[in-house]
């Protein structure tokens, strides 16, 4: 149980630790009744009072109305009440806050900013639709699933609506962030497929999960600051470097969120712990596990050898050694690293203070599960 003490996560929500003046997850006005994970990330990566923050703080309520009016559905109400389903009910919207960042690197007042960062949390919702289907998963955001309330066709065809409101609005950005955006869905699908499947024989199992993370979520965060620069036309190195920052990141946050998923409980994570494994699911931490020499790694091997883990009381048994075997730290270790590498990719950016913002994003994500 010596994981769940080290995870930095207290009964009233983000303990923001040293970070606390720049960065913090608290907004206790956006916890769900059943006391979930707060809802929106309150976005101080930046200090308080500093002309970005101001900045960041009305775009980002443009974002929302903005969402908001793009999926309203005037003539059938449940097809709007569909797809803001998870997006009222919370979210951090890392990817619409990453996108204006990008921006900052370029003009961030051109007016196609607003629907750059509108799409990168359409396309994040539609694939948490789409991944919940996959995953079976009961609940998000502290609320049960669109599948949950009404039943996987649905929740694909909510996750479809999203997809194609985003591309409604890409259409307007021009061809380069419309190519962005394909080649990133296909990414994202890519990503979901290859995690369905087994590494093929000859592939070394970690170098496969690596590319799954890298593909089903890295490559949506590299998306959305990369899209926030080009649309704001900044400088081309600029865009690349900030690419290379987001798929960095993305693996690191995808890890950080598969080592949560271990060691947090229903309540401080909205989601329901141990999903992947009823899933049959292998993520970082887990094959760190496996990879370990002792009685807890070979019985895991045991428990996980028929791939989804339907018994509950399994289900509870892989946590717990999961929970107590050094894979975990493994895993919090390879976070450090990747979260590092994207710092590194900022060197070559202006030093103002959106460049900053993205160091202390980094920072976040790394002490996420430290
Ligand atoms: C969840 O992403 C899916 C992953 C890529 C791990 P977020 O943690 O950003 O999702 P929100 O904040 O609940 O929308
Ligand atoms: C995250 O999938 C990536 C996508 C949604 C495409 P996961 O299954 O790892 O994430 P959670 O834990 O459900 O958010
Ligand atoms: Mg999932
Ligand atoms: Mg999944």
């Amino acid at each position: 149980m010596r994981a769940f003490r080290t995870c930095r996560w207290s009964p009233v929500g983000w303990n923001p630790g040293p970070e606390a003046n720049k960065l913090t997850l608290e907004d206790e006005s956006n916890r769900t009744p059943e006391g979930a994970a707060p809802a929106v990330f309150s976005g101080r990566l930046v200090a308080m009072g500093s002309t970005l923050e101001t900045e960041l703080r009305h775009r980002m309520s443009e974002v929302e109305e903005r969402l908001r009016k793009v999926l309203a559905d005037a003539e059938h109400r449940f097809v709007t009440t569909g797809t803001t389903h998870l997006i009222e009910a919370g979210g951090k919207r890392v990817r619409p806050r990453l996108a204006l960042l990008g921006a900052q690197f370029g003009d961030p007042d051109r007016p196609q900013v607003i629907d750059a960062a509108v799409i990168t949390e359409l396309v994040h919702v539609a694939t948490l639709h789409h991944d919940d289907v996959m995953d079976a998963a009961p609940r998000r955001h502290g609320v049960p699933t669109a599948n949950a309330m009404w039943g996987n066709n649905i929740a694909v065809l909510l996750g479809d609506l999203l997809l194609a409101r985003a591309a409604e609005l890409a259409a307007d950005l021009g061809t380069t962030s419309l190519r962005l955006q394909a080649a990133t869905l296909a990414r994202l699908v890519r990503g979901q497929l290859l995690e369905a499947t087994r590494a093929p024989r000859h592939t070394d199992p970690m170098v496969h999960c690596i590319q799954v993370m890298a593909d089903k979520s890295a490559s949506l965060i590299a998306m959305a600051v990369e899209l926030g620069a080009r649309v704001a036309d900044a400088p081309e190195a600029h865009a690349r470097a900030l690419a290379r920052y987001g798929e960095r990141l993305g693996i690191a946050f995808q890890i950080s969120d598969d080592v949560i998923d271990i060691c947090s409980p229903a309540a401080e994570s909205g989601k329901t712990p141990g999903t992947d494994l009823r899933e049959g699911v292998v993520t970082v931490p887990v094959l760190h596990a496996l990879a370990g020499d002792g009685p807890g790694a070979a019985r895991l091997g045991v428990i996980l050898a028929t791939g989804a883990v339907t018994d509950p009381a399994r289900v509870a048994e892989a946590l717990d050694l999961l929970r107590a075997s050094p894979g975990l730290d493994k895993a919090r270790a390879d976070v450090h690293r990747y979260a590092e590498s994207a710092t590194t990719e900022l060197a070559g950016l202006p030093p103002t203070e959106a460049r900053e913002a993205l160091g202390a994003l980094a920072r976040f994500v790394r002490n996420r599960t430290a």
